[in-house]
């Protein structure tokens, strides 16, 4: 190879050196920029289905930035962070609402939020975002169907422990037509949400509030 040719194998390799530099720069960006954008939006939803779930004239302090962030493994599965809003009117505990995922899907991870009041039993539920498929898995949406409103007023008493499944299962709550393992999925988790509650009640409502940030609607 004479000087001319070595001059230009280094330049074609620097040239690309930059291009792939620049390229993975780039990509990174929009990722970033995507995942601030879905984050954006997922606080959105969020805060609307607070409000869903516990109207704000049950409470008095500043729920979304009352929370707590926590990890149970027996309860909340895969190393979950677990955001809990607690509602408190006159100091005293109200509610909590929790955010948490149901890892048993069909398509990966179902977001939900469900609240709870002080005794145990179920204000709502609500799904935050899910990868289910349209039209078999999706009933879960409250926009889609009634069936998540089925938890409303439910409690690990109301129905008993053999009431908490689809009604394939033996349970109380509806499956869908060629869809089962959507609705099992959400049915056990919230089950298990509630279960935690029972055991750690005083240390929800107790517990010093994590520093108020953004975070605290991060995905978990
Ligand atoms: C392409 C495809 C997508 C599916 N999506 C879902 C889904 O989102 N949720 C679900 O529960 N089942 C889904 N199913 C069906 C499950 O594989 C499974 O058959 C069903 O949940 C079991 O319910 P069943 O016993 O009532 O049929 C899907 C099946 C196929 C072939």
């Amino acid at each position: 190879m004479n000087g001319d040719s070595g001059r230009m194998v280094f330049k074609s390799a620097a040239a690309l050196g930059l291009v792939a530099v620049l390229g993975t720069a780039l990509l990174a960006a929009v990722h970033q920029l995507t995942a601030e954008r879905i984050e954006a939006q997922e606080r959105r939803v969020v805060e609307r289905q607070l409000g869903q779930i516990l109207p704000a004239s049950e409470y008095d302090n500043d729920l979304l930035h009352d929370t707590i962030e926590l990890q149970d493994e027996a309860y909340f599965p895969r190393g979950q962070v677990v955001t809990a809003y607690r509602a408190r009117r006159d100091a005293r505990p109200v509610a909590v609402i929790f955010r948490f995922k149901a890892v048993d899907g069909y398509s990966g991870n179902i977001h939900l939020l469900a609240g709870t009041r002080y005794d145990g039993t179920l204000a709502g539920v609500r799904v935050v975002s899910h990868r289910e498929t349209p039209g078999l898995g999706d009933a879960i949406e409250v926009e889609k169907s009634d069936w998540v409103l089925g938890f409303n007023g439910t409690s690990l008493r109301d129905p008993g422990p053999g009431g908490w499944a689809v009604k394939r299962d033996g349970g109380q709550f509806d499956q869908f037509t060629g869809a089962t393992i959507t609705p099992r999925a959400v049915v056990d988790a919230v089950r298990s949400a509630l279960e935690y509650y029972r055991l750690n009640r005083e240390r929800v409502f107790q517990q010093a509030a994590t520093t108020p940030t953004d975070d605290t609607v991060r995905e978990p």
